[in-house]
């Protein structure tokens, strides 16, 4: 109660003032007026007023008291009548329907208070699931960014993984395609030797040239060892805190690092290994990451591996043949050599392709093969051959094709070799082309196989000087030979970048 009148005392006087007003007016209309009948409207404000304010409890309280009000002079004076017990009481009916009304009202307010504070924490919440939201969406959208970035790397790095088989070349871009897809500044890529069975580095990038040449790992030891042995990829998150690599110690002071084997078909070949000397640790996403690009890596390096040998065997089988030539002509002994290294000379003076130089130092190597298919005593004649010799002689570059044209190694070769003996001006043999028609490797080769011949003795002639050699060039430049090729040949020549005659 105490409580209440703190809380209300301007309603309370409000409504003590009404009552006490409401009594003097019925006192005053009794007792001074003597009125039987007042004018009781005047009541019902405080009533009103009391059951707006506090509902049923208040309406009724007012009520009761401003109806005792009304009878009490009645009772005092022995003049009840009915018409004022039935006003007192319609005080009591209005306080009690305008409390009900009064708490009815409030009881909904208190609800829509309820319901607006809840929709409001709802609202909050939905606003921060929202922006949880938006974050978590943030993320998954960088997340596959980043995975479409790698993949299309990958791709990328697929591509040209499949259109080199040069081994330096193919390993020195798988090392700089995962150093780049990883964000790694250090890495290597190590092969096995079959021989010793030790790991060794052939491609690298931050190490010392000393790492890369000396280092030798069996398997099993440190890292790049345990990786090929156990045939596992490992993700070291950060080395220091490693306990199972105590004893490895990188000069590198490597933070974190990546290391996979390279496998083609279930036999380990190598291993990729790549790290991070600043503050960077790599996740399990690093890890399959690279693990798919080692698995392309390796089929390149084995298909490379496989066309270096295939090269070298393709090498050997041509200086198999021209080993075969020379046994049978004995005063061409070394020509093929000479000749090539002449062709390949004017051919780089030329500034030719890496791959023409190679067809045409293929197709000097082998220029004479034909001779095989030529009489033993027409090549080794010590004198002047006839013209019936000669003709025999001169089918020699048709044999060749006979005997190598259904080689495919040998394709871009043959018609070099076929035609090595046109003549510029078109009257040479074997199909009389002239100029540009000719094939350059043949015009080249047709030059340095001639100036190997006039500086080579024969039993029939003494060998030219190179003073002679370069006149007689000169004197048939135009008509025998490409007259830009002589030329060539001359500078290299007075530059004195031909091997030196005595040497041969
Ligand atoms: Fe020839």
């Amino acid at each position: 109660m105490k409580n209440f009148s703190k809380k209300n005392p301007l309603k309370i006087g409000v409504i003590g003032g009404g009552i006490i007003l409401c009594a003097v007016v019925e006192y005053y209309f009794h007792f001074i007026l003597r009125m039987e009948i007042i004018y009781t409207h005047i009541f019902y404000v405080p009533i009103i007023l009391g059951a707006y304010w506090w509902g049923l409890k208040g309406g009724l309280g007012t009520s009761l008291i401003l109806g005792f009000i009304h009878l009490f002079p009645h009772i005092l004076t022995a003049n009840l009548m009915s018409q004022n017990i039935a006003g007192s009481l319609l005080f009591v009916v209005v306080g009690l329907m305008v409390g009900v009304i009064s708490d009815q009202r409030n009881r909904t307010i208190a609800h829509l208070q309820r319901v607006t504070r809840k929709l409001k924490r709802t609202q909050a919440n939905l606003i921060k699931s929202q922006k949880h939201l938006e974050a978590w969406s943030k993320s998954l959208e960088q997340t596959v960014q980043e995975r479409i970035n790698e993949l299309t790397t990958l791709f990328e790095v697929s591509k040209v993984l499949g259109s080199t088989f040069n081994i330096h070349e193919v390993l020195e871009f798988i090392l700089k395609s995962s150093l780049h897809i990883l964000h790694a500044n250090t890495g290597s890529v190590m092969l096995l030797d079959e021989e010793t069975k030790e790991l060794r580095i052939r491609a690298a990038k931050g190490l010392s040239q000393e790492a890369v040449e000396k280092t030798r790992l069996k398997l099993g030891e440190g890292i790049a060892g345990w990786v090929a042995k156990m045939e596992k990829p490992l993700l070291i998150s950060n080395i220091s805190k490693d306990t199972r690599f105590k004893k490895f110690k990188s000069k590198e002071e490597l933070y974190s690092a990546l290391c996979v084997p390279l496998k083609v078909e279930d036999k380990i070949i190598g291993v990729l290994n790549v790290g991070a000397t600043y503050l960077h640790e790599f996740t399990k996403d690093d890890l399959r990451t690279l693990s798919i690009l080692a698995g392309e890596a390796a089929v390149a390096i084995r298909n490379a591996q496989l066309f270096t040998q295939l090269e070298e065997l393709y090498m050997e089988t041509v200086k198999a043949f021209v080993k075969a030539i020379e046994a049978k002509d004995t005063y061409t002994s070394g020509h093929s050599e000479h000749v090539t290294s002449y062709a390949v000379t004017i051919a780089r003076e030329l500034g030719l392709t890496k791959e023409e130089i190679d067809t045409i130092r293929t197709a000097s190597l082998l220029h004479d093969i034909g001779k095989i298919g030529v009489d033993e005593d027409i090549l080794n004649k010590p004198a002047k051959l006839t013209r019936e010799e000669y003709d025999k002689v001169k089918k020699h570059p048709l044999i060749a094709t006979q005997i190598i044209g259904h080689i495919p190694l040998f394709k871009k070769v043959i018609p070099i070799i076929f035609h090595h003996h046109e003549h510029y001006d078109g009257n040479g043999y074997v199909s009389g082309l002239r100029g540009e028609e000719i094939p350059l490797g043949s015009r080249i080769l047709g030059v340095a196989d001639a100036f190997d011949a006039m500086t080579s003795e024969r039993p029939y002639r003494p060998a030219y000087t190179l003073e002679g050699a370069v006149k007689e060039l000169k004197k048939n430049a135009g008509s025998q030979f490409d007259p830009k090729i002589v030329e060539v040949l001359c500078t290299l020549i007075e530059k004195s970048k031909l091997p030196k005659i005595e040497e041969r």
